[in-house]
């Protein structure tokens, strides 16, 4: 059977395409038009199956990541696509015209999952952080992704860390996590170091969080300092983690996380600074399925449901 793993993106929304043996035949992306997106997902989709002449039947199921909070398929809060309280699951069954199975998750929650199944590794609790245009966070717990009460489980963007700036978070408070360690966090940093130290930066043009680290690597001064400070945000906030959860591993993914071995040795050197003893052996690793772990965590969880299914007959 088919299993579809859809990750929403703020601009492009990312279709997996799996065989139900967890092997991904095609994926595309097409761009996120929040007011039409469930249609425009159920079309695309329904088009690929009509040219491949698979019929819904042949369908197990759709996993769909969300990046705002999640809770039982209803997406409560997404500032990024301006959605409150929207029914996904139902919204996005009536677009397919049946009635369809499909989860709902917050995109890092699902994404954690994703890189937990395909390290399918020994490890009974993971915390995935994403850096990229917010920072999301996933916590899988005893092999279960943590949801809470009201969809806030492993929102690691939205940890009260930062006492100094006082920059506003989409989410409406201030000092998040996100405001200072995602990239447009960086971003926001270097912008309120522009007149206080020097670099080489263009302040002029277009700045990405990658010409930050870039010159961070070539010891700009105010870069590194932008890209140190974001560092240390995070390992305070993972340090913190430790102490609630302790994990057997952090993995760190995110188009930030680009940066690879540059952002791993600095995040660990503030994280070794600031957790406990025992903490200190717990794994800081880079994600291995980048951008495609969220399609690959549903199409995971949707691999089990239908164990479930196989088994006792119920979903
Ligand atoms: C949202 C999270 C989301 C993250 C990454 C944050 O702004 O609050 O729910 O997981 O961005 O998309």
């Amino acid at each position: 059977m088919y299993i579809f793993g859809i990750d929403i993106g703020g601009t492009s929304v990312k279709i997996g395409m799996f065989e139900d043996t967890f092997d991904l035949l095609d994926q595309w992306e097409i761009p996120t038009h929040p007011e039409n997106l469930f249609e425009e997902v159920a079309d695309d989709i329904k088009a690929h199956l009509k040219k491949k002449e698979i019929s819904f039947a042949q369908v197990f199921g759709y996993g769909i990541g969300i990046p705002g909070m999640v809770k039982s398929g209803i997406a409560i809060s997404c500032v990024n696509l301006g959605w409150q309280n929207v029914d996904v699951k139902k919204e996005f069954s009536k677009a397919l015209g049946y009635d369809a199975r499909v989860y709902v998750f917050n995109d890092a929650n699902i994404a954690a999952f994703g890189e937990a199944s395909y390290l399918n590794s020994k490890w009974d609790s993971v915390i995935f952080i994403t850096l990229g245009t917010g920072v999301g966070g996933g916590i899988i717990f005893h092999h279960e992704i943590v949801e809470g009460a009201n969809g806030l489980g492993g929102e690691i963007g939205h940890i009260c860390i930062d006492d100094t700036y006082h920059f506003t978070c989409g989410c409406g408070k201030t000092g998040c996590l996100e405001t200072v360690a995602s990239a447009t966090g960086m971003i926001r940093l270097a912008q309120h170091y522009k007149d206080k130290l020097s670099s080489r930066l263009n302040f002029n043009s277009k700045l990405a969080a990658k010409d930050i680290i870039d010159a961070a690597k070539e010891e700009d001064p105010l870069a590194s300092h932008v890209f140190d400070e974001a560092c240390q945000a995070l390992a305070k906030a993972m340090a913190n983690l430790s102490v609630i959860i302790n994990p057997d591993a952090f993995i760190i993914g995110g188009g930030v996380s680009n940066a690879g071995v540059f952002l791993l040795e600095r995040i660990q050197k503030h994280y070794l600074n600031l957790c406990l003893e025992q903490a200190k052996h717990t794994k800081i690793n880079l994600a291995v399925l980048k951008n495609n772990a969220g399609i690959y965590g549903a199409c995971a969880y949707l691999i089990n449901k239908k164990h479930e299914v196989e088994n006792n007959g119920k979903c």
